[in-house]
Parts: C-alpha cells; sequence; structure tokens
C-alpha cells in the first residue's frame, strides 16, 4: 500500500477537498493527508493515490467520497468551549429572552450550531439553557430549538449517539455538569439526558450550500470552522449567517477569531472577555461596549422591537412607530 504521496497527486487531491468542503490544505499538509487517507485505502484495496483520485471521481467503491471527506475534517472540540460566551449566554441571553417570552413578544428561540462536530457545542447551549430555565420558568423546552449542523458523518453519529467517554468527558464539563445532564451507561461511557438532547436536531449541512432551508436563527455559532477556509469562502459563509439571522441576532466566532473588515451588516459588541457581532441594517458599523456597561453605545436595534422579525406579536399599529423609530436613530448615527 502506497505510504506517500506525490505534488501532483497531493494538489489534485487538495483540489478536489477545497471543491466539494472549501477545506483549504496548505502545502506543509502531505503528511496529514498520509496519516488520515491510509486506512481508508487498505480498507477499500486501493493500492496508490493515483487509483484514490479515480476512484473520487466515481465514489467507487460508493461511498469512498464521504469516508475520504469525512477522514479530512478536522473535528476538535470540548465542552464550553472558550467558557465565557456560555456565561453570557446563562446571565445575559437567556434571562433577556426569558422575559420577552413571559411578555409575550417572543415564542421561540432558535440557535444554530454552524459546525457542530460531536456535539459538545450544542449540548453545552443546551445543558445551560437547561440549568437557567429552572429559574426562568418562561423558558419552557419548546421554546428552544437548537439546529447543530456538520459536514462530518463519524461526528454527526457521535454527537447523535449523545454517548462519550473517557478523554472526551474531561475536556471542559464544569463541576456538577456530569452529574446533572449525564446518565452513565454499562460501559464506563456517559450519555446525555434524553431533556437535554430533546433540545437538539443534528442534520448533515455543508457551509458552501444555501443557508436558506434552515430558517432564520436568534443566535449563530461558527466559532473553530472558519479557520480551514480561504479568505473569500470565509467571508461568503458570513455574509450568508448574515442573512439566517433574524434583526439583532448574534453571530458568536471563537475567542481567536474575528470578523473580516470586509463584511458589512453586523455591530461589534464586547462584553468583559467576550465579543459577538450583532446583526444590525440601522448601526451598520462597528461598535464597541463599554465591558463595564451593562447597555451597548449607542443601543443598536432592540432584538425584541426587530420590526420585520418574523416571530413577533407586535401589532401593525406598533410596527409603523417601530418603523420610524429606526428610520431616526438610523439618522442619528449616520450623522
Ligand atoms: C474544529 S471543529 C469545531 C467544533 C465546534 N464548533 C467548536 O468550536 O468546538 C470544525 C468542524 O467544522 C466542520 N466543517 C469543516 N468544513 C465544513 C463545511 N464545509 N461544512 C460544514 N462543516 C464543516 C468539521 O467537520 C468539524 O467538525
Amino acid at each position: 500500500m502506497a505510504t506517500t504521496i506525490g505534488a501532483r497527486e497531493f494538489d489534485r487531491l487538495r483540489e478536489f477537498l477545497e471543491r466539494e468542503t472549501s477545506i483549504s490544505l496548505g502545502d506543509d499538509k502531505a503528511y496529514l493527508v498520509e496519516t488520515r487517507l491510509s486506512e481508508i485505502m487498505s480498507a477499500h484495496g486501493i493500492g496508490d493515490y493515483g487509483a484514490l483520485l479515480v476512484a473520487l471521481q466515481g465514489d467507487r467503491p460508493r461511498g469512498v467520497r464521504d469516508l475520504v471527506i469525512d477522514a479530512m475534517t478536522t473535528n476538535e472540540t470540548l465542552w464550553f468551549r472558550d467558557g465565557a460566551p456560555f456565561e453570557l449566554f446563562r446571565d445575559h441571553f437567556l434571562p433577556a429572552w426569558a422575559g420577552e417570552i413571559a411578555a409575550g413578544t417572543r415564542q421561540k428561540i432558535r440557535i444554530w450550531s454552524a459546525a457542530c462536530s460531536s456535539g459538545q457545542e450544542p449540548y453545552s447551549l443546551a445543558m445551560t439553557y437547561n440549568d437557567v430555565a429552572r429559574r426562568f420558568p418562561a423558558l419552557r423546552p419548546e421554546c428552544l430549538e437548537i439546529v447543530a449542523t456538520d459536514l462530518s458523518d463519524s461526528a454527526l453519529a457521535s454527537a447523535r449517539s449523545g454517548s462519550y467517554g473517557g478523554l472526551a468527558l474531561q475536556r471542559g464539563l464544569p463541576d456538577g455538569c456530569l452529574e446533572r445532564h449525564f446518565t452513565p451507561a454499562a460501559d464506563g461511557r456517559y450519555v446525555v439526558r434524553r431533556e437535554v438532547r430533546d433540545r437538539v436536531s443534528f442534520r448533515k449541512f455543508n457551509l458552501r450550500d444555501s443557508f436558506i432551508t434552515l430558517g432564520s436563527f436568534d443566535m449563530v455559532l461558527a466559532r473553530y470552522v472558519l479557520i480551514y477556509f480561504q479568505d473569500e469562502f470565509k467571508r461568503e459563509v458570513l455574509r450568508k449567517a448574515h442573512g439566517a439571522l433574524e434583526r439583532g441576532g448574534a453571530l458568536f466566532l471563537g475567542s481567536s477569531e474575528s470578523l473580516p473588515a470586509a463584511v458589512p451588516g453586523f455591530a461589534m459588541v464586547r462584553r468583559g472577555r467576550v465579543t459577538w457581532y450583532q446583526k444590525s441594517e440601522v448601526v451598520a458599523r462597528r461598535l464597541t461596549v463599554d465591558a463595564a456597561s451593562s447597555v451597548p453605545k449607542p443601543t443598536p436595534v432592540p432584538v425584541a422591537a426587530a420590526p420585520a422579525a418574523p416571530k413577533s406579536t407586535t401589532p401593525d399599529s406598533d410596527m409603523a412607530v417601530l418603523l420610524k423609530k429606526l428610520q431616526d436613530l438610523n439618522a442619528l448615527h449616520s450623522k
């Protein structure tokens, strides 16, 4: 069986990967191809990389394309990754949304975990929701829908099973979380409890595809996935994410990532250690919130007051007043 890949074959393989997934492999990543694909090649009797490229073209043996794509994704993740965004979700977003639900101005909260890997990110959100719901009865189970998507079949299979073993459990779970949100399984593993799993629906989805089929969201997490893409595709994903957000909705990237300047329609909001990007057609420029302040300055359009939000129950006459306020705000900020 072949163990080394030639320069031309490496180029053709990364062209394939970029075309199918937009994942961009650097010049120095030939070793990654070799280590990740050798097992698939052995299992399918594919003797060299030339034969693998032919197999990929016709997807013969059937399924080999998905296996190769799956193997070339990096599914590194952990529970409550970066910590602070989940604290913000617990202390800021959920209480605010609970207030809106209690006031009747909101029915649902929709969140998209856009590269969910093996499920730690969406389950961390669902666990936080269930914890906060104990203090805010308005946060009924059916009010939250988390859509969790990824391209990797194996990561999704693991996410759907909700079953985690030794190493995965040791990475990021806060004290008490295991007891509250998991049940021990016979094989020494732990399974995420049904009431957490019911909040999340998993779906295979390629970020190259149109986001329209997913509906619109109050929060989108596209964390630690854009790093694998070229700048142009990063911008495309972010523009599509903007389209998938409700007005006033929040976009989260990884803590070491930032929004490219060329993507309009977001206002940068910073609170403590967390930065997020608020969809705003009105304040379409960056703004920074004083870390000590509890209210963004200048105040972007409040989520609950968004006139075009389809989930709003605000009557039409109130809409007209809100629209006027928005126009005034816009005029003020453009001065
Ligand atoms: C490093 S993980 C990030 C997991 C999680 N968001 C986190 O922050 O812990 C990156 C994920 O992006 C997925 N991915 C890569 N390219 C993708 C694409 N074109 N469409 C959808 N998912 C993709 C990979 O399968 C992988 O699971």
